[in-house]
């Protein structure tokens, strides 16, 4: 394809990763190590949260703080998860696979994210926690969500998976440093898949938390149950971050936030010059808390904290406005094609009805990202508004 879904070769041609390659290839520590406390330390600050522990991916993030909070006595076997439908797969399977029971959610209509307004009626004797998901890189509702959550005595785990670096600018003005996503709640997951905001050359991942023994926990599974060599306290697991990750990394934070303001310029070039009948753009969430700005005005792109993990349309000629797409060399993708409670792996929930169910067949994600140059932007607006 002339115009890729997203270019990771040119992403991170824009950093010095053979230097630092060689470096740890002399140095000899590939797992864990000094790279890896001193990105924990760096990714904990720039998050806003006390604590970060490095793992093997942004599935390991989620399974780690669910089996870590069982072990802490917080989760049982069988308590159910509140989580959205319409996420990636990792979500929901981290509750599975810790023997809890995933309550799928719809999502709102006119942003993808977590229907708030539908928390009531999902609650049952045996809730326990709540999943939501910055899907696309956009916030949800946290204020509503931890009110919720604090009212029903619910943990609260943030899946950031897509939302590195996305801020409430308002969120709680007395809290030094920043708080961004992953430190709203108890604590936060995150995906350094190379495709990500902050992408890694390879799998990895990270929990946030001011939870200090949720963290020294999740240490201990994570490495195979142990806290001193061959002795094993719990049931472990081996989800460790490579050093030469952390390394690459470290260099890619410094630059998360201006990756995500020119993510930002993308969207805004998109918002404005898209414009056809059968199209709808995403919609910007219209609660960010104590905001001064009124949704409709026009600078919401700059006080919204979106970060624009994904730029996805709605249309209901959604395959043909790919195939249009393609004709003209230009990669699309769909985020996703099911939701998560119609996949064979969930063969249970198949039969259940939500809400919302045709957005999967309308919804279609067009290129964006840091390194995307204004003509390349263009031409896909031309292609889109000929469609
Ligand atoms: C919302 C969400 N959650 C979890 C994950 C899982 O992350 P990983 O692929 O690093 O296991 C992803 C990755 O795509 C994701 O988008």
């Amino acid at each position: 394809m002339e115009i890729p879904f997203i270019d990771i070769a040119k992403i991170n041609a824009r950093f010095c990763f053979t230097q630092a390659f060689e470096k740890n290839l002399s140095r000899a520590q590939f797992i864990l190590g000094e790279e890896c406390q001193a990105f924990e330390r760096e990714f904990s600050a720039y998050c806003g949260a006390k604590y970060c522990v490095g793992v093997g991916s942004g599935y390991d993030a989620l399974f780690l703080i669910l089996k870590a909070y069982k072990e802490l006595g917080k989760l049982r076997d069988f308590d159910e998860v509140i989580v959205p439908k319409n996420s990636y797969v990792a979500s929901a399977f981290a509750i599975t696979q810790n023997n809890l029971t995933p309550i799928f959610a719809p999502p709102r209509e006119k942003d993808f994210l977590l229907d708030c307004s539908a928390l009531d009626s999902l609650l049952s004797p045996r809730t326990r926690a709540i999943m939501p998901v910055h899907l696309f890189g956009q916030l949800c509702d946290m204020r509503a969500i931890l009110d919720f959550a604090k009212k029903h005595d619910l943990l609260v785990i943030e899946d950031s998976a897509q939302a590195h670096g996305a801020y409430f600018a308002n969120f709680n003005t007395e809290s030094k440093p920043l708080k961004r996503a992953g430190s709203y709640a108890n604590a936060g997951a995150f995906s350094f898949y190379p495709a990500k905001n902050l992408g890694a050359l390879g799998d990895g991942g990270a929990v946030v938390s001011d939870d200090e023994a949720l963290i020294r926990t999740i240490r201990v599974i994570a490495n195979s149950g142990s806290e001193k060599k061959y002795i094993h306290t719990l049931q472990g697991v081996n989800s460790r971050l490579d050093s030469i990750q952390a390394m690459f990394l470290r260099q890619k934070l410094k630059a998360l936030d201006s990756d995500n303001s020119a993510r930002r310029e993308v969207a805004k070039a998109y918002l404005q010059g898209i414009k056809h009948k059968d199209i709808l753009l995403p919609a910007l969430a219209d609660y960010e808390p104590d905001s001064t700005q009124s949704a409709q005005t026009s600078d919401i792109l700059h006080a919204s904290s979106h970060v624009w993990h994904l730029f996805v349309l709605r249309s209901p000629r959604r395959d043909a406005l790919q195939e249009h797409l393609r004709a003209q060399g230009i990669e699309s993708l769909i985020h996703y094609p099911l939701p998560i409670h119609k996949q064979k792996a969930f063969a249970q929930y198949n039969a259940l009805n939500l809400p919302n169910q045709d957005l999967h067949s309308q919804i279609l994600s067009i290129p964006i990202s840091q390194v995307q140059d204004e003509a390349t932007t263009q031409k896909i607006i031309h292609a889109i508004n000929n469609f």
